[in-house]
């Protein structure tokens, strides 16, 4: 079970690096079965990742560029974030995509450099609210994954997870509606299916987990992750507050659900 915390430009470096510590305090209650990462901004990774050093709190950041090395102005190289400790990247998040214009192609050159870099890219994937009423859903999601992993190859010992994350579920910016565990799960096969076409099922199964994002909280995580297709989850707000993060991680392992 993976639980990723995305911070997104919520917190400044100190409030990142306390809620980093006040983690690694909690982290002899955490499930031993649950992987957990954390996501701060690119100018908090460095201080965060000395933080959890030594902890079985792993890294992440919520973006980095598609080259390693020249004149882009401003980008942040996968090289860069794997040498500040990072072991996991956020790739085509939606609000990426929203307020930045991020494509399908872009989001492909980053996973291409991300796995060079040896950084495992966590490839976000979904439908807004439009195009679920234009009943655009499973078109969209192939789409985005088919031109995201289209060539992508995966050596033995690299994984990639793709996230599921309706936008009209994200708390911030969303319609203000969970998605419903069913829904989730029919998104996720459909997920699975064009994954098992890129990679092979073999592949999918032990190296591709599929998550789920979206207004994820301790009193709803379990409802998720109890799905047969969910292998984890994306936390943005519930991840902000560090008793409600660690509820939400023990509800996800089935551990004292609430
Ligand atoms: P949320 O954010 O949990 O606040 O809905 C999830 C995300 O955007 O990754």
């Amino acid at each position: 079970m993976l639980v990723v915390a995305n911070w997104k430009m919520k917190l400044d470096a100190a409030q990142s690096v306390a809620l980093a510590g006040a983690m690694v305090r909690q982290e002899r209650i955490l499930p031993a079965d649950v992987e957990v990462v954390v996501c701060p901004s690119h100018v908090s990774l460095t201080a965060v990742g000395e933080k959890i050093k030594g902890s079985r709190i792993g890294l992440g950041a919520q973006d980095c560029f598609w080259e390693v090395t020249g004149a882009y102005t401003g980008e942040v190289s996968p090289g860069d974030v794997y040498a500040a400790g990072c072991r996991f990247v956020i790739l085509g998040h939606s609000e990426r995509r929203q307020h930045v214009g991020e494509t399908d192609e872009q989001v492909h050159r980053k996973v291409i450099a991300a796995l060079r870099a040896g950084l495992v890219p966590m490839v976000c994937v979904g439908e807004d609210w439009q195009q679920r009423g234009d009943q655009q859903k499973d078109y969209v999601l192939i789409r985005q994954l088919q031109t995201a992993l289209q060539g992508v190859v995966l050596g033995a010992r690299e994984r990639l997870v793709v996230a599921y994350e309706p936008v009209w579920a994200i708390s911030t910016g969303g319609v203000g509606i969970e998605a419903t565990p069913p829904e989730v799960q029919y998104a996720c096969e459909v997920i699975a299916h064009v994954v098992t076409d890129l990679f092979g099922a073999a592949t999918r199964n032990a190296r591709v987990p599929i998550i789920y994002g979206g207004s994820v909280n301790p009193s709803n995580v379990a409802a998720f992750t109890r799905l047969p297709r969910v292998a984890g989850v994306l936390v943005g707000a519930a991840s902000l507050n560090v008793s409600q993060f660690v509820d939400l991680i023990n509800a996800a392992a089935g551990r004292g659900q609430k």
